[in-house]
């Protein structure tokens, strides 16, 4: 207990001061580290909470991520890509709510009939939802992972500010076990880097309880965001999803549950201790684990919140994991029901507002990006 009070009271943690975080057992201490990372949160960004619909608009995907449910490998997986109507609806919805922003996010796909749309989607959804209110039109966040530079720039300029990709696990050894051969922990890394280069807030995450995953590698992940002046963190639990080929470690999985559920909450609690100003996601995966997982999730230092805006009847085609929740619930509810939940833990949503990383914001002022 003392151990923990005195490395939450320094200015700098070390390697060694992360791990005794994400190692913590008792109530207490959890309690300690929530509270210290709560206090660093309001100190560096502020109480609110920040919105950004997403809408998950193809799961057609050319990789083979050894985790994930819909995976190129996956024959059960009915595929789809929504018209460019329903992703300007849910634009509307998003820009009509208040969010401020949108997240964009399908499976991998690098042919230039599917770039040429995303740009296209991009350019109308800045045009289409620019509005006394929102000057600049809603904020886009990109997640459509791995590109090629010149495409990362046609997004960039065409109007997108945000771009999400996750390395998953900042372990080599790990990223190989659970990535075919094909695809490597070096490109991932290679993109982040164009991407952070390309004037993107940058934005990534890893998944947390993969099997074989130790705590010091994931005080590691915690030192690479760090490393990488990381903008945006979305981490969360890793799920099994039972038509992949990691779906074998499911009673591995089971049984670490409740263990993997608050080294989640953790990590996002280091994540906050350690970097301070970054936006960190309270992800849909904590609420699969459990039903107020996002609301704990802020409660120990998130402020970012990804409401699904996604046309309901294509939810169940893009499940990445079992036991995905929200997949009934059109987004209208998705936005009563959040908003009412993070009222009753005492927070605000912040309405029509960016909500831009403070940490992006801070460089900005040093390295100037084209006005936007
Ligand atoms: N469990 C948890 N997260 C997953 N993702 C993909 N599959 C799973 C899974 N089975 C996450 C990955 C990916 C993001 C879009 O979804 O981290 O980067």
């Amino acid at each position: 207990m003392i151990n923990v009070k005195s490395i939450l009271n320094k200015k700098y943690l070390s390697r060694e001061d992360i791990i005794s975080i994400l190692s913590v057992s008792s109530e207490d201490e959890m309690e300690l580290v929530r509270k210290t990372a709560f206090e660093t949160l309001i100190k560096n960004c502020s109480e609110k909470v920040f919105f950004r619909g997403i809408v998950e608009f193809s799961n057609i995907c050319e990789m083979n991520c050894f985790y994930c449910g819909i995976r190129n490998g996956n024959p059960e997986t009915k595929r789809y890509i929504l018209s460019r109507q329903e992703i300007l609806s849910a634009a509307k919805f998003c820009a009509d709510s208040g969010y401020g922003s949108i997240v964009l996010q399908s499976g991998e796909r690098k042919d230039d009939e599917f770039i040429d749309f995303t740009e296209g989607i991009i350019r109308d959804i800045k045009t289409q939802t620019k509005s006394s209110i929102l000057a600049h039109g809603l904020r886009i966040t990109l997640c459509i992972g791995e590109q090629e530079k010149e495409s990362y720039k046609r997004f960039y300029d065409a109007g997108a500010e945000r771009y999400l990709l996750r390395i998953e696990t900042s372990n080599r050894g790990l990223f190989r076990k659970i990535h075919p051969e094909n695809q490597s922990f070096k490109k991932r890394l290679e993109c982040l880097k164009t991407i952070k280069d390309t004037g993107f807030q940058t934005g990534t995450g890893v998944m947390i309880g993969i099997p074989g995953q130790t705590i010091e590698m994931l005080a590691d992940d915690i030192l690479f965001f760090r490393d990488m002046e990381i903008d945006m963190i979305g981490m969360g639990p890793y799920l099994i999803h039972n038509n992949t080929p990691m779906a074998h470690y499911i009673n591995g999985v089971e049984s670490n549950k409740n263990l993997t559920f608050r080294s989640s909450l953790l990590m996002i609690a280091a994540a906050r201790i350690v970097l301070k100003n970054v936006n960190i996601a309270a992800t849909t995966a904590l609420q699969a684990m459990k039903p107020d997982g996002r609301e704990t999730g802020l409660d120990f230092g998130a402020n970012v919140i990804m409401p699904v805006v996604t046309p309901v009847r294509y939810r169940k085609n893009y499940l990445l994991y079992d036991g995905k929740p929200c997949l009934e619930e059109d987004a209208e509810d998705c936005s009563s029901c959040l908003t009412n939940r993070i009222k009753s833990i005492g927070r605000t949503v912040a309405f029509n507002e960016y909500g831009d990383s403070p940490h992006y914001k801070k460089k900005e002022t040093i390295k100037p990006c084209p006005a936007r």
